[in-house]
């Protein structure tokens, strides 16, 4: 199963994909959590998205679509991908299928995160991340079992740097000028999923998604 993940910053497109990569068993890539990787890191990679990930500014298409194209090619893919925060440009969404084409692929998915902009500063300014396990949590909705402390590795949380109000404006702008385009690009393709992401709680549209992608499999399967 090929499958990419679409919702503005904070929808829970991480939370799920952790949740869809176990129960699928499919390949998780999020771009941001390379890009923070990379920029931890101080590679060269690291210092050309440095400048974007601060200012919650879009990485050039041809770096991104470069860094996802290898991963997904890898060894590690060919059970199956979930793309976390790609495509994010019509651009990278036209150089995933140009891919897939090459490679006898199909996408069988494009799920649709979708939260109003208004819950998306509450979710964000409520979010801690372990930098070690890359586990995602949220003080109110869904607090680790010791406050400030990972449940997986036990090491100390974090706020995301760009988790700033400043910089979620300017991200949630991005979103609306280069990512939502992709919406009706996919509803052309007859891809789109969509899913209410406001439930309050991530099991509640983790069941969602799998009503619906045990409904695309059953309608995929051979007669
Ligand atoms: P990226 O890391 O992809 O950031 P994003 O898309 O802005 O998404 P987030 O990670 O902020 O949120 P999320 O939807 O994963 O939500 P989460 O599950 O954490 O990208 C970062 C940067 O990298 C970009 O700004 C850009 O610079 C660059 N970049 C990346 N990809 C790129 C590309 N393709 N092209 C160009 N540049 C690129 O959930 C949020 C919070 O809400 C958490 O605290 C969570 O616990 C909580 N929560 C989750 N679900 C619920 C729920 N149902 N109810 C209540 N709370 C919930």
């Amino acid at each position: 199963m090929n499958l990419v993940l679409l919702g503005p910053p904070g929808a829970g497109k991480g939370t799920q994909a952790a949740r869809i990569g176990e129960r699928y068993g499919v390949r998780h890539v999020s771009t941001g959590e390379t890009f923070r990787q990379a920029a931890a890191r101080d590679d060269e990679l690291g210092r050309t998205v440095q400048p974007y990930l601060e200012s919650g500014g879009l990485v050039p298409d041809e770096v991104v679509i470069r860094v996802v194209l290898a991963r997904i090619a890898a060894e590690e893919c060919a059970g199956g991908w979930l793309l976390d925060g790609f495509p994010r440009t019509v651009g990278q969404a036209e150089a995933l299928d140009e891919a897939l084409r090459a490679s006898e692929g199909r996408l069988q998915a494009a799920l649709l995160i979708e939260v109003d902009d208004g819950e998306i500063v509450e979710r964000l300014s409520g979010r801690r991340v372990c930098p070690t396990s890359g586990a995602i949590y949220h003080i109110r909705y869904n607090p680790p079992q010791r406050a400030g402390v990972c449940d997986i590795d036990g090491k100390p949380l974090i706020q995301r740097e760009d988790d700033r109000p400043e910089v979620v404006g300017e991200r949630l702008k991005k979103y609306h000028a280069q990512t939502a385009p992709l919406i009706p690009y996919y509803e052309q393709q007859g891809v789109l999923l969509r899913v209410s992401g406001t439930a309050k709680m991530p099991d509640e549209v983790s069941a969602q998604i799998w009503e619906l992608l045990n409904g695309r499999n059953r309608k995929q399967e051979p007669a």
